[in-house]
């Protein structure tokens, strides 16, 4: 038997359900603001994301499935979304010249980690990211995308993070980064190896290490938050007013500097302690040096991404309801088998889901099968029924039957579907 890599799964039948709701929210909230899908490549060439990322980095330094095409050129499977969209959106100039736009997208990722709960290897975004302006509104407004898709797929029980990580002036960032490394040059022999190497080339990554020694020199470290310039404080300061307003609840966090080297003042995590290592879910932040490393003129930007599978494991099946055929048609083979298969185009092009198994052996087989399916209704159609053009439509709920004429039932089952989604809905 064929096996998958480690890391990447399927997603079966059952999980789609699922799968829809987390994506369908997300997709009406973002049409809600007016966020409209961009379907950007599942590969790029590789300095999209080294130039994007930054090389220091986890994921450009570890973590990227790379492989030159015939001609000798180097690229990569997407790790993320946002260098792509950038790209994109640089590329093209129609949407360049726009004052703002406003984009989302849904789609595999690829991270060569080490596969664990909630930490794949091929996973699934969505994110959006609006360019055009530096106003904390729109901090916010993605903030509050992710808070809604959250709330409407039933996840209620995250903390959000928040922090401003400031703009690269010397008043700023830079300041604050000299101390960082007078800091932790001070404390070199506790880091690990790689902190110690980027101790000269980007100190601000040590904040983000998850070994053991790294983290807990964290704790004494300057915070950025001592740092800010007067234009990123009052940046910082509008962004949560905003979330204030709309009662958005957040916890800031000085330390959260987040994986990804684009990051300009705003940086923000949705995290639960119910995803074992992996507590992030969804995170974002403001990027406004990007679109010009990319070769676009000077345009502030901001977004986010959730992780689908890490959404679905928070959600749960509970509350999902599971999926449903409308009909199972039962037939006797022959010309009952014939009926039967006229009788499913009739339902299915009726707008009701039916199906049939043409082999179907026994009553009792197929009664099963119709069972396994989950099936609103079973539809039999024996000799009596193909003889006289009948069927008989059995409730599944109930167990009520009830013989009429074949071309009939789709009517029938119609009304019966409508009327339990009318009652339903009135609950
Ligand atoms: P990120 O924090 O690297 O940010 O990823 C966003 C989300 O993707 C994570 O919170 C997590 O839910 C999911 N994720 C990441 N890696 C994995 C994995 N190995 N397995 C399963 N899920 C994973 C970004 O990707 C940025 N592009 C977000 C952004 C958009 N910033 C600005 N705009």
């Amino acid at each position: 038997m064929l096996s998958n890599p480690p890391g990447i799964e399927d997603i079966y039948p059952d999980r789609i359900d699922a799968w829809d709701r987390v994506t369908g929210a997300a997709r009406d909230v973002f049409r809600l603001g007016n966020y409209r899908e961009i379907i950007i490549p599942i590969m790029e060439y590789t300095e999209v994301f080294s130039r994007g990322l930054g090389d220091e980095t986890d994921i450009v330094s570890k973590e990227m499935f790379t492989f030159e095409d015939r001609g000798g050129r180097s690229l990569t499977l997407r790790p993320e979304g946002t260098a792509s969209v950038v790209r994109a959106y640089v590329a093209n100039g129609e949407y360049n010249r726009l004052s703002s736009a406003k984009f989302f997208y849904c789609g595999p990722m690829f991270r060569a980690e080490r596969p664990q709960k909630g930490r794949l290897r091929q996973f699934n975004q969505f994110g959006a990211e609006f360019f055009g302006s530096s106003d904390p509104y729109y901090d916010y407004e993605v903030i509050a995308m992710m808070h809604a898709i959250s709330r409407r797929v039933g996840i209620g029980d995250f903390t959000l993070l928040v922090n401003s990580i400031g703009c690269p002036g010397a008043d700023c960032r830079g300041e604050f980064i000299e101390q960082l490394k007078r800091y932790f040059t001070n404390h070199r022999e506790a880091l690990c190896e790689d902190c110690k190497r980027r101790l000269d080339r980007n100190p601000l990554r040590i904040l983000d290490c998850k070994q053991e020694g790294c983290a807990a020199l964290k704790k004494g470290s300057p915070s950025i938050a001592d740092h800010l310039c007067q234009s990123c404080r009052e940046h910082y300061t509008g962004v949560k007013e905003h979330l204030d307003a709309a009662s958005v609840a957040y916890t800031e966090d000085p330390f959260l500097v987040r994986g990804l080297d684009y990051y300009t003042r705003t940086t923000f995590e949705f995290v639960t302690d119910r995803l074992g290592g992996q507590n992030a879910f969804a995170a974002g932040g403001r990027y406004d040096s990007l679109v010009e490393t990319f070769g676009g003129k000077p345009t502030p930007a901001v977004g986010f991404a959730a992780g689908i599978e890490r959404m679905l494991l928070l959600a749960g099946d509970a509350a999902i309801p599971a999926s449903r055929l409308d009909a199972y048609l039962v037939h006797g083979g022959g010309e009952s088998l014939r009926q039967a298969t006229a009788l499913a185009r009739l339902l299915r092009e009726s707008g009701i889901s039916a199906d049939l198994d043409p082999q179907g052996k026994s009553f009792k087989n197929q009664f099963k099968k119709a069972d396994r399916e989950s099936a609103r209704f079973t539809v039999i159609i024996g000799g009596d029924e193909a003889a006289e053009r009948s069927c008989t439509i059995k409730d599944m709920a109930t167990g009520s039957q009830e013989k009429l004429p074949a071309d009939e039932c789709p009517a029938r089952i119609r009304e019966s579907l409508t009327g339990a989604k009318g009652r339903h809905g009135s609950d």
